[in-house]
């Protein structure tokens, strides 16, 4: 039994980095918004949600922040646990959005597209977090100024974004052109699971990226 919850993990994951189209991401995240939780994040000890919570709270910001690709809510749970902060969230997929709603953490949740444009105005958000939705087939490094848009310029961003992806996709590029138009920016290299993960992916790091508006 072990072996096959650890061959469906496996076949997930390789499933979600072969997306190519926020239209694949649609319709792969409808059929795994019900699972996803149990499947992926308990089964293979997923720690992401956390390490951008604690890096993003140890930096004071006030509110409102927007959880971006938030999926089934991990993240803004888990800001919420720690603090009182107001959190919005937005997925391009209504099903993720559907079952963080009912964790009633977020104050406010739409559907978006980031690749797209985002809903919202200008300097609209003091704060912005995201995990594990800046990786191979979700959403690439062009994304991040959509990010920098949205947020006011006393604003902070903290963006998990998988290292093995990192140059290969030019989010270190993205990261140049953001200090270039004034941002500072920083990073701090985390793991993605936790040390329950048995599967093949239990090594796996991402980066923290963090920017000011
Ligand atoms: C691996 S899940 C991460 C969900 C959640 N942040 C977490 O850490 O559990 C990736 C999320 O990115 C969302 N996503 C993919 N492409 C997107 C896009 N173009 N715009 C907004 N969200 C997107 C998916 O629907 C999915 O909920």
């Amino acid at each position: 039994m072990r072996d096959q919850n650890l061959s469906t993990q496996h076949q997930n994951l390789q499933k979600a980095y072969k997306l190519s189209s926020p239209e694949d991401n649609i319709n792969f995240y409808k059929e795994w918004a019900d699972e996803y939780e149990q499947d992926f994040a308990i089964g293979m000890d997923y720690i992401l949600p956390f390490q951008v919570a604690s890096l993003f709270l140890k930096q004071k910001v006030s509110g409102p922040v927007l959880d971006i690709g938030a999926g089934t809510g991990l993240l803004g749970a888990e800001i919420r646990k720690q603090s009182e902060i107001e959190v919005h969230a937005t997925d391009i997929s209504a099903e993720m959005l559907l079952i963080a709603e009912k964790k009633r953490v977020y104050k406010n949740n739409f559907v978006g597209d980031l690749t797209k444009g985002l809903p919202v105005g200008d300097n609209s958000y003091n704060g912005v977090v995201s995990s594990g939705t800046f990786t191979h087939g979700h959403v690439g490094p062009e994304a991040l100024f959509e990010v920098s848009r949205i947020l006011s310029k006393d604003g902070l961003a903290v963006v998990s974004i998988n290292s093995k992806h990192w140059e290969s996709l030019g989010f270190d590029k993205a990261q140049k052109s953001l200090e270039l138009s004034g941002s500072e920016t920083s990073l701090t290299k985390v793991r993605i699971y936790g040390d329950n993960c048995k599967a093949d992916a239990r090594n796996d790091t991402a980066y923290l990226l963090m920017f000011t508006g």
